[in-house]
């Protein structure tokens, strides 16, 4: 269980201060004087006060501008456009990064010229006065202007008092005015309701601002924490991808190079790079290393970017082995259809079996529904992540199910995007292959074309030496060739494997109707071991075929001379031992 925490982008605690509402909303006002000097954040000597309220149409924001030199530059008109023209002036900006970036820029100068990032000054006021020592100005701002951002609005007032060239602001910017990361928010409710809508934990007491800034301070987490990860996977004889996720956007590099050889540099690598620019607005972070040793052992380090600051955070370090032509022997585990049972997963990745593993192969259906970037986190990601092992993903067909089904599908790629594609291992040459969703073309699903190109890109792959000079194969799939007669799914799967029907194929691993069965070669009889029953139902195939259940998984050792794959439940019991 996460804690409950409010991901941060700012480089200091979040100023805050809650706005009241009246009829007439300069009636009800709050006042605030906190402003700080633009980068040292030392106290002002020309304090700013500002008086904030609201009613049904406006925010009111009346400022006066306390001047102890007793002059203001307001003379210099300049062009009509242009309020940087010298005068002391206020620059108002509205808008925050999180959950989506927007931004309003307004200005106005001691002069009375006006700016407005959304190019009309018409919507909303600045009334100005001078008064001995001080200059004011009422600004109201209607609420038709703003995007809806709930029960607060990020905010910061910026203050040129020209005459002493004092650059002052209220949020606490650290290098540009626009820094909506640093802004301070108004809120239209009380501190605790606040407080309950930034971090998820009702609060049940009343609270001071300095109180609920504490709190908050005290409940943030960094937008560039690692909180998921890193996993490996795919790793291949000379490539491999990392993935990681951080408790909100940033940017992001991978860290990488040859484990054991001291004085090795780490080979630096910036992610999301397009263009000349490092990205920062995604939370997932996904490095495919490429040009790598075969049967090599490599270190790597997710190194992730602060916002604003970019600093750099360095992270855990992890390893990885590349696959190796030359092994002899090797095991693997093959886990499928776990459907967000998390007893059965955690049984899985802490067995015996894991801890020895080169890989494990999910072979699809981990969760029911990918409902977004969390739930494959909790169901997928972190529990095979937490074994450090590589994770071959081979797709099944609930990850075609719900509206965010393509994050899972991005989340767990093969980096050439396609789901369907071979490795080797020792003299076994592995092919993953994809009949996509168990019912035919949709508005959405749209697998037809896939199978089809699927089927081509398996007839070039047997005229390729990488398949013509392997000694052994191994097809892994989530749907078996079962219930030909009714089955779509299981026509589907026997007319992508029939390419292979003039192959020497070792075995075919499956999952997908969760419950253990061997098809064995040339029968396409389904035997259930464990309860005696047999369907001659299946595709007749020149290979056998092992469908495991969604409680249990396979332990598959490959030596020189054989393959075995040994079923186990998830209480450690074997069900069924093949050599094939
Ligand atoms: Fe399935």
């Amino acid at each position: 269980m996460q804690p409950v925490s409010y991901v941060s982008y700012s480089t200091h605690p979040t100023k805050a201060v809650e706005i009241p509402f009246s009829k007439d909303g300069r009636k009800r006002c709050r006042a605030v004087d906190d402003f700080q000097v633009y980068g040292t954040h030392k106290v002002p000597v020309g304090k700013t006060e500002m008086k904030i309220g609201y009613d049904e149409r406006n925010i009111y924001i009346d400022v006066c501008c306390h001047e102890p030199s007793g002059v203001f530059l307001n003379s210099n008109k300049g062009k009509s456009n242009d309020v940087w023209n010298g005068n002391d002036m206020l620059e108002i900006f509205f808008g925050s990064c999180a959950p989506e970036p927007w931004q309003f820029q307004f200005a106005v100068n001691a002069a009375g010229q006006r700016f407005d990032s959304r190019g009309s000054t018409d919507d909303w006021t600045a009334n100005m006065e001078f008064k001995e020592g001080a200059w004011s100005i009422n600004l109201a701002f209607p609420f038709d202007l703003f995007p809806n951002s709930g029960l607060s609005i990020g905010f910061n007032l910026c203050r040129y008092a020209m005459h002493r060239k004092e650059i002052t602001d209220w949020g606490g910017i650290d290098v540009s005015f626009h820094e909506f990361e640093n802004f301070g928010e108004l809120l239209f409710c009380t501190y605790e309701q606040a407080l309950f809508a930034k971090t998820g934990r009702p609060v049940n007491r009343k609270l001071t601002r300095s109180q609920y800034e504490r709190e908050l301070a005290q409940a943030s987490i960094p937008a560039n924490v690692l909180t998921h990860g890193p996993l490996c996977s795919h790793v291949t004889e000379d490539s491999a991808v990392v993935s990681f996720g951080t408790a909100g956007n940033c940017g992001a590099y991978i860290y990488y190079r040859i484990k054991g050889m001291k004085g090795t540099r780490w080979n630096k690598m910036p992610l999301a790079l397009r263009n000349g620019l490092v990205g920062q607005t995604e939370a997932f972070h996904r490095a495919v290393l490429k040009r790598l040793r075969p049967g090599t052992d490599y270190e790597y380090m997710p190194v992730t970017l602060a916002p604003v600051s970019d600093k750099l955070l360095k992270c855990v370090v992890g390893e990885f082995r590349t696959m190796d032509a030359g092994k002899k022997e090797f095991s693997f585990v093959f886990m499928s259809d776990i459907h967000s049972t998390a007893s059965l997963l955690n049984a899985i990745v802490k067995s015996d079996a894991v801890a020895k593993c080169d890989f494990i192969v999910n072979a699809g259906d981990p969760l029911s529904r990918g409902n977004g970037y969390d739930t494959v986190y909790r169901g997928l990601f972190d529990p095979l992540a937490a074994t450090g092992k590589n994770i071959v993903f081979v797709r099944g067909n609930h990850e075609q199910v719900g509206a965010y089904a393509q994050i899972t599908c991005d989340m767990i790629a093969k980096p050439t995007g396609k789901t369907y594609f071979t490795f080797r291992q020792g003299d076994v040459l592995f092919i993953a292959l994809d009949v996509g969703d168990d019912h035919s073309d949709t508005v959405i699903n749209k697998n037809a074309a896939v199978i089809a190109e699927e089927r081509r890109w398996l007839r070039r792959l047997k005229e390729q030496p990488v398949f013509r000079e392997a000694k052994r194969r191994i097809v892994l799939m989530h749907i078996p060739p079962y219930d030909i007669e009714h089955s779509y799914a299981g026509q589907a799967s026997a007319k992508v494997l029939g390419e292979l029907a003039d192959c020497d194929i070792n075995c075919v691993l499956c999952g997908h109707i969760h419950k253990y069965f061997v098809i064995e070669s040339g029968t396409g009889v389904r035997n259930f071991k464990l309860t005696g029953e047999k369907l001659a139902d299946s595709a007749k195939l020149p290979f056998p075929v092992i469908a495991n259940s969604n409680d249990t998984y396979l332990d598959v050792k490959v030596s020189d001379g054989s393959i075995t794959s040994t079923a186990i439940d998830v209480n450690g019991k074997i069900v069924d031992i093949v050599r094939l």
